[in-house]
């Protein structure tokens, strides 16, 4: 008898994967005993289509029917936010402790049901039972669990916040019941009720948590689901009686729905697509990059939003890490999902299947070399196999688009620099990982490139503690942790000024200023780049006081005004560098200087508004004093996520902010403004009241004599509406703040949508001297937290 050695053992078949089948016996189970055809969850009740129109569902491992699932018209979408509405009232009020209880009841019951689950999102999706046991399934649990306890700490945590009402929810098909659970989780626990649609593709998962949910005593209308495609989720975006909408999908949708919203007050957060760099320096460990590569890009079929689809190589290594990964790209198993030792499934839908051939063979037109494994994918169902270009240009099509498929495009780079470069190229901002044995390389990297999530030699980590979500047009607000319930919750209100009016303060403006008006001795100008300059078209605008007098006039800025005053912004981003402790030294400054003219600018004021400009110049020194003590102050945290290191949640700048100053409180509504912006590092193209300009164009010289690197503040006067908008539709623009008309918030949101840029609108006149007018939520909308996760160990 001969006995085999162990390296024998090793090469031949002995070794290798039998079939391992996860049974599907309960997932079919619950199908049958459906009859394969299923309703919208709505109050509670399951509700047939108010149509009558239904579409399958597929396995897309076999292209069999699964089921047959309502399309929700807009009636089932009345329905639905209907109930949502009727339910918030008793949902909103109940105790916090309440709250957490029905969370922790959700999280128990995915917990039970875990391995139906699981098979049932496989059958639905066609993502590996690998992925569906041991990472989205016990994620929803952790996401419930972790919400449970926002919702008991609500109250201490967020003192004075409210939830929103009553929150529309659009998910994608990539992770059907891990999306819903990032969007439910938190609206729940912050006491909201849901109307949430899944992707037509992936219905499945979310009915049978909507049966489960109501199992566990969720109340009626609480959460209400209703299926559909596309023409579901815009009736729910358009729907009048939703306050937010939280979307999750492709940058196209996020755009229309963006637009839908403008105007209509709903709040919005949008998680949309990316092109992640995946950066190799030459001194990473190359075994462990390889597995790190087939988490980024093989993980669920690549159909990841943050998926890590550019590989860039140091040029030293990029030859031998390439000849790694195709010899690991040999040995990924693919095939029937439910098989237990499989790495990779199948692609969700025939429609996606053939958007990633058509990319790839674009990548292969335009000249790019391909390379795919010997073995042959499986013939029936949707598959598609693990690909590697190389010799990829960085403007290439398959460099700059979402594949959302296994497709990694290989680009290389001789510097440091040249890798950041590479890295930003791309208009998305989703994530990063950075592989290196230097730490010192890997933290000077992180905070250089544009995304919301950066892993250091790891990719693809998720955790219900830490924040998810973009920069740029990756979308804006996050999912997780803290900062993701601020998404669900609104700020206690900052009062209305109407409560005070003019009357209150009003002086007599001739008889503050003895009678006499200032003499029309100034030349109206602009500050840009530190300097006051002419205005482009060289007119001017008269200002008046409230009689009609005629006060002084300020330059007439023009679109030509605001585009230098942004390129000014943008080559001040050294500011953004500068230590919290000298920003607050700067702020400082201003204020000192401010003293100096306090009396000047107060009686200006007064004859501009008519109101005590005394007050108002003390409020402003007041409010610089707070944004200088916040410089050094407004932390990020260091989250502990469920993995044996950590992440940093970092609060960075947004960029270059463009701000429209109410018209109001002329002196103090700017500097609220201002001063959180330049706090926090970024740069500023202020546009003052247009009613009272002067007190911005006072403020020049103040900012010359106190150390304000040029550039890091601009003021252009002017036409208010049409100086934003230009603000708005500037790509270099990362976000707008605007106070002024319902018409010109509403064009502003709508404009934005460009490049997905951050708005904050305000129509209401605002109460500036009230101490809710400061402090953190002025800072959130002024920077965007980058997660940095740092495993810990070998
Ligand atoms: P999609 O953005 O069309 O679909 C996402 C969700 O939005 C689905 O629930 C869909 O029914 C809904 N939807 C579609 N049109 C809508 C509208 N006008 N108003 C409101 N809701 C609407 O994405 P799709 O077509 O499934 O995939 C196309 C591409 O989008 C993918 O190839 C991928 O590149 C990208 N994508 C990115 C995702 C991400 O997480 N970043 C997720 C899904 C897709």
């Amino acid at each position: 008898m001969s006995v085999a050695t162990i390296a024998e053992l090793f090469t031949s078949a002995a070794l290798q994967f039998g079939p391992a089948p996860e049974s599907d016996a309960p997932a079919r189970a619950w199908l049958a005993a459906r009859g394969g055809v299923f309703d919208h969850y709505i109050g509670g009740r399951w509700t047939e289509p108010d149509g009558g129109e239904r579409f399958d569902s597929i396995d897309p491992s076999t292209g069999a029917v699964l089921g047959r699932v309502a399309q929700g018209s807009a009636a089932d979408i009345d329905a639905a936010v209907r109930a949502a509405r009727d339910a918030y009232p008793a949902w909103a009020a109940l105790a916090p402790h309440a709250r957490a209880r029905h969370l922790y009841a959700l999280a128990r019951t995915v917990q039970k049901h875990s391995r139906f689950l699981a098979v049932l999102e496989t059958l639905d999706n066609g993502k590996t039972i690998r992925e569906t046991r041991d990472i989205d399934v016990p994620l929803v649990a952790r996401h419930f669990y972790h919400h449970a306890g926002w919702a008991q700490l609500r109250d201490p945590e967020f003192p004075g916040y409210t939830p929103v009402g009553v929150v529309g929810q659009i998910i994608p098909w990539n992770f059907p019941l891990l999306m819903m659970a990032w969007k439910i989780a938190p609206a729940l626990a912050a006491g909201n009720t849901v109307v949430l649609k899944p992707a037509e593709f992936t219905s499945l998962t979310a009915i049978a948590f909507a049966e489960l949910a109501h199992e566990a005593g969720l109340p009626a209308g609480v959460l209400n689901i209703v299926t559909g495609d596309g023409r579901t989720g815009k009736a729910l975006v358009e729907h009048p009686g939703v306050d937010k909408i939280a979307f999750t999908g492709s940058t196209e949708v996020g755009r229309q729905i963006r637009r839908a919203t403008a105007g209509s007050g709903k709040r919005l957060s949008l998680e949309l697509g990316g092109k992640s760099p995946f950066i190799v320096f030459d001194d990473a460990d190359l075994d462990s990059v390889v597995e790190g590569v087939v988490d980024a890009i093989w993980f669920n079929q690549g159909q990841v939003c943050c998926a890590g689809s550019r590989l860039l190589v140091h040029e030293g290594i990029a030859a031998d890490l390439t000849a790694r990964l195709r010899a690991r790209m040999e040995k990924l198993r693919i095939g029937s999902p439910l098989d237990k030792s499989m790495d990779i499934g199948a692609i969700v839908a025939p429609q996606q299947l053939e958007r990633i051939q058509s990319l790839v063979q674009q990548g292969v037109d335009d000249g790019a070399q391909m390379w795919q494994p010997s073995w042959a994918c499986p013939t029936d169902g949707y598959f598609y196999p693990p690909t590697l270009f190389t010799g990829v240009s960085p403007s290439a099509t398959i460099a700059q688009v979402e594949i959302f498929g296994p497709v990694l495009v290989s680009m290389t780079f001789r510097t440091p620099g040249e890798a950041v470069a590479l890295a930003n190229n791309t208009p998305y901002g989703l994530a990063a990982s950075v592989w290196t044995e230097n730490i010192n390389l890997a933290l000077d990297i992180a905070p250089k490139i544009k995304a919301g999530v950066v892993w250091v030699n790891a990719s693809n980590l998720f955790d219900a503690s830490v924040g998810f979500g973009g920069y740029r047009e990756s979308g804006f607000g996050r999912e997780g942790g803290r900062e993701g319930m601020y998404e669900y919750l609104h700020a206690p209100a900052i009062p209305r000024a109407d409560g005070h009016g003019a009357a209150r303060g009003a002086l007599e403006p001739q008889a503050r200023s003895g009678g006499e008006l200032p003499a029309i001795d100034r030349t109206p100008k602009l500050f840009i780049g530190g300097k006051q300059t002419r205005p482009d078209a060289g007119g001017s605008r008269r200002v008046e006081s409230p009689a009609g007098a005629l006060l002084g006039e300020v330059a007439e800025g023009n679109r030509k005004d605001i585009r230098n005053a942004v390129e000014a912004a943008h080559a001040a981003s050294g500011w953004a560098r500068a230590s919290g402790h000298a920003r607050a030294q700067v702020l400082y400054y201003i204020a000192e200087n401010l003293a100096v003219r306090a009396g000047e600018l107060a009686a200006r004021i007064e004859r501009m508004t008519g109101e005590d400009g005394v007050r108002e110049v003390d409020a402003s020194l007041s409010r610089l004093f707070t944004y200088a003590a916040w410089a050094d102050k407004f932390d990020g945290a260091v989250h502990d996520p469920s993995i044996r290191g950590v992440a940093l949640a970092m609060h960075e700048p947004m960029g270059v902010i463009g701000i429209a100053a109410p018209d109001d409180a002329p002196l103090l509504g700017l500097v609220s403004l201002v001063a959180p912006a330049i706090a926090m590092g970024n740069t500023v193209v202020a546009i003052p009241s247009g009613r009272a300009p002067l007190a911005a164009t006072d403020l020049y010289s103040v900012l010359e004599t106190s150390d304000v690197p040029a550039g890091v503040v601009n003021v252009v006067t002017g036409p208010k509406d049409v100086l934003a908008m230009v603000l708005a539709e500037h790509d270099d623009v990362s976000a707008v703040w605007y106070h002024g008309s319902a018409e010109g918030a509403a064009a502003v949101e709508r404009a934005s949508a460009s490049n997905m840029k951050r708005t904050v609108v305000e129509c209401a006149r605002l109460d500036w001297f009230h101490s809710r007018a400061e402090g953190q939520l002025f800072l959130r909308e002024a920077t965007q937290v980058k997660n940095i996760w740092i495993p810990y160990g070998e």
